[in-house]
């Protein structure tokens, strides 16, 4: 997964292209590159590794010209060189692309008749297209030719040389945006890239081919017809990329939270009912809900199937997308399949969603970006609301799929007939006190801040908690591998006697999340066994936890108490604020961590 930009401008256009991917690089950092047209001639500049580098040989190397494309790259055809970085060039093709071709081998095979320069999928897109040209296409058919021929997920732009004022643009499967300025047109992966450029943005849709030249943009759909695709305004604010005087994204995101989950419950519930409307969803048909989601998005799946059993007495199962898409599960007509995610791109969910579409009564997403693929492919699409995420690490998002997901419980809870308006209200109140609760979690800061020092040393960490409590350890051990590269496991507290004891001693820290709640006194014993050998135990409770079974334990952090339902979202903070800090020590980078990107449109 990458990030890909075109731009016909009336000015210099690497700058601007350099600015986009800067928007974008939250896709991928493994290379970079920007090709133009200066008087008809087509040249490039790639450079390894994140932009930055990129832009320093810009600086030695200009690259002028008012046409232009651009890419930042997440490797999977080939090493992160720069051989294998985008635009690639066949004769006078160039092409940015993310996604994967899936038949580039058969392609490579074809095209045979002079060396490949790079390993890559896109290269064969570029060699097919210069074979069309010289078969005598002009380049908008041979463009056209090419994208037919291919199969898989891609969202691909093409500059000509000799052509200052065309940039053909296609998608199947990955997103892609047109922008629309004054006497300029662009081309993106999102809106946000071309934010600074324009707010006046026209979304391809699946198949969709789009010629674009300065005075507009034609558009034809899969099966070649002229389509008429709506074009919106992008509000400022939606698009808004800045770290607000924080040092990373990723802090600003996790101090975000209070203002973005209290837009999240404004927008589900008038404070005494969730008012998703009735018609919109009917729990109280659905014989099993399935959720189905990657990463972090699917530890919300399963903090809220404790919601939805607990609450609802809703059967739920939830899935990893990549494993729910080959199991090839049955699925019963009276099911809801749910999918969440952030960026709505995922492939795994998508081809998860696109398995259950014809299987399930109704199929259902949360998401944050409404204009994405998951929620265009969806019966129902529940936005977030949390606002553009841009650390790789997820943080507001996930606090915000909890949100979105703990309303539906309700309502699930309440149209099966297991809670009455006095319970909804009292759910609901809870809910709406946890921004007050989680801005008193983010004054322990300081705190947690002194105490990562030590966690920085670690070769390996284990989180613990049990019921909701237990995804929770799972996130909290997937941020601090994320962005700390330390090695770190999430464990159900019940679980740990039954073998991960055996990593226990005195190097290997335990964080054991236990608010007081039912269960409290069993992962207390739990947490005895871990000391009872050499095990150093950092608890995270609140005040009466704190007092009952804090003796001995190498760091207590004293939360707020709140309503052990929703207790996982007010715990994610410190997991949250442990990584970070974590990580700050160990000197990484945290809002881009090696190796990965922040969304994965690949399988
Ligand atoms: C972890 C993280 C990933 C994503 C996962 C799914 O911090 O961000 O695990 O949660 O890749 O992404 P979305 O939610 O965009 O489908």
């Amino acid at each position: 997964m990458c990030g890909i930009v075109g731009v016909l401008g009336n000015h210099e256009v690497a700058p601007l292209i350099l600015e986009a991917l800067k928007r974008l690089e939250y896709r991928g950092y493994d290379s970079a590159g920007i090709a133009t047209l200066q008087e008809g001639h087509l040249d490039r500049r790639r450079a390894v590794g994140k932009l930055v580098n990129l832009s320093d040989r810009l600086v030695h190397d200009p690259l002028p010209g008012k046409a232009g494309i651009g890419h930042t790259r997440w490797a999977t055809h080939g090493a992160p060189t720069e051989a294998n970085a985008h635009p690639h060039r066949a004769g006078r093709v160039a092409v940015v692309h993310n996604g994967i071709i899936e038949n580039f081998r058969d392609l490579r095979a074809r095209l045979s008749d002079r060396p490949f320069e790079s390993e890559t999928d896109t290269e064969t897109v570029a060699r097919l297209c210069e074979r069309h040209m010289a078969d005598g296409l002009p380049p908008r058919e041979a463009a056209a030719a090419t994208v037919r021929e291919l199969e898989g997920a891609f969202a691909l732009a093409f500059l000509f040389e000799g052509e200052e004022d065309l940039l053909v643009a296609a998608r199947r499967g990955s997103p892609l945006a047109i922008g629309h300025g004054e006497g300029e047109m662009f081309v993106g992966s999102d809106a946000i890239a071309l934010a600074p450029m324009t707010h006046r943005i026209t979304y391809l849709e699946e198949g969709d081919i789009a010629y674009v030249t300065r005075a507009g943009v034609e558009i034809f759909d899969a099966e070649g017809r002229r389509a008429n695709r709506e074009m919106r305004t992008i509000s400022g604010q939606s698009v808004a990329v800045d770290k607000a005087g924080h040092r990373h994204f990723m802090l600003k995101e996790i101090y975000e939270q209070p203002t973005v989950l209290s837009d999240c419950l404004r927008h589900y519930s008038d404070g005494t009912a969730v008012t998703i409307r009735e018609g919109e969803l009917d729990f109280a048909q659905t014989d099993r809900l399935i959720l189905v989601a990657c990463g972090t998005a699917h530890y919300a799946c399963l903090v809220a199937k404790y919601w939805f059993e607990q609450l609802a007495g809703l059967p739920c199962d939830v899935d990893i997308a990549s494993e729910f898409r080959y199991r090839e599960p049955p699925v019963s007509d009276r099911a809801t399949a749910l999918f969440v995610s952030q960026s709505g791109e995922t492939a795994d969910t998508l081809a998860a969603l696109r398995y259950a579409r014809d299987k399930a009564a109704r199929i259902v997403s949360v998401v944050n970006v409404p204009e994405s693929s998951i929620a265009r492919d969806s019966d129902l699409a529940l936005p977030i609301l949390a606002g553009v995420e841009v650390g790789v690490a997820s943080t507001k998002a996930f606090m915000n799929q909890l949100g979105a997901l703990a309303h539906l419980a309700i309502l699930a809870a309440r149209q099966r007939g297991r809670i009455d308006s006095a319970r909804e209200a009292e759910l609901l109140g809870t809910l709406r006190s946890l921004p007050g609760l989680i801005n008193q979690a983010l004054a322990l800061e300081p705190q947690i801040e002194a105490q990562t020092r030590r966690l920085a040393e670690a070769q390996s960490v284990l989180f613990l908690g049990r019921g909701a409590m237990f995804p929770m350890a799972l996130e909290g051990a997937l941020k601090l591998k994320e962005i700390s590269y330390i090695h770190a496991e999430g464990y159900a507290s019940g679980e740990l006697k039954h073998g991960p004891i055996a990593l226990v001693d005195k190097s290997v820290p335990v964080v054991v999340l236990a608010p007081r709640d039912g269960l409290f006194d069993k992962t207390v014993s739990n947490m005895q066994e871990v000391m009872a050998r050499e095990g150093r135990v950092w608890l995270v409770t609140d005040a009466e936890g704190g007092r009952l079974a804090g003796d001995g334990v190498w760091h207590r952090l004293v939360m707020p108490t709140v309503d052990p339902v929703f207790a996982p979202m007010l715990y994610a903070v410190p997991a949250q604020l442990i990584a970070y800090h974590t990580a700050l020590h160990k000197g990484t980078d945290v809002d881009q961590p090696r190796n990965l990107a922040k969304s994965v449109t690949v399988e």
